[in-house]
């Protein structure tokens, strides 16, 4: 990706360290519980692949895709459902799993909204957090990286759809959105 790429703000090694890390917290507290991971697409899919492996806990999988109104790139927490869960999630214990919490807004209609389906329980795990997050109350017990407010790319992350498949997290150089150096 040349001069693209700003510099990597997280490595291969040091996300899956955190996956491993996290699985073993979510193993030891869903013990014996029948386990449902909705992924959030698209940005999602490289954090559940590696998470739902590093799992040792019974699970199941599925998948939402919602998408923001609004102008822009930010958030403005009106959301679409693109593509809604197969599975009826009444009883279940759900753990949606969001690559990251930007503005939050996402997160927190999509919390209550699978609150409203009558599940056992509904707890969050997301690869990355930023600051911003902190303005919506949001409870997210599973969190990877608090990062800095900059415009990150990379293991699931897009820029106009391309860079997703970095295996690490990068920050792009402003040069790319227009932004500058
Ligand atoms: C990203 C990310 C979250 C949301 C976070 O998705 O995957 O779902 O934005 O932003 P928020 O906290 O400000 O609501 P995006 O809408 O870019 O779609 P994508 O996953 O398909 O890239």
């Amino acid at each position: 990706m040349g001069r693209d790429l700003e510099r990597v703000l997280i490595s291969e090694d040091e996300l899956q360290a955190k996956i491993k890390e996290l699985a073993g917290k979510i193993d030891a507290d869903y013990a014996g519980k029948d386990l449902l991971i909705v992924g959030v697409l698209k940005g999602a899919v490289m954090v559940m692949a590696d998470l739902a492996r590093a799992l040792s806990v019974p699970l199941e999988m599925d998948w939402m895709a919602v998408s923001s109104y609004g102008a822009g790139t930010r958030s403005s927490g009106v959301v679409r459902v693109l593509k809604d869960l197969d599975t009826d999630i009444a009883g279940r214990h759900v753990l949606v799993v969001e690559d990251i919490i930007d503005s939050g807004l996402t997160l927190s209609w999509l919390v209550h909204n699978l609150k409203s389906r009558d599940p056992a329980s509904v707890e969050v795990c997301a690869a990355l957090r930023k600051p911003d997050a902190n303005k919506v109350p949001i409870e997210v017990k599973y969190i990877g990286f608090d990062i800095p407010n900059e415009f990150v790319i990379g293991y699931g992350l897009d820029y106009a759809e391309r860079y997703r498949n970095l295996p690490f997290i990068g920050t792009l150089a402003p040069h790319v959105y227009g932004g500058t150096e």
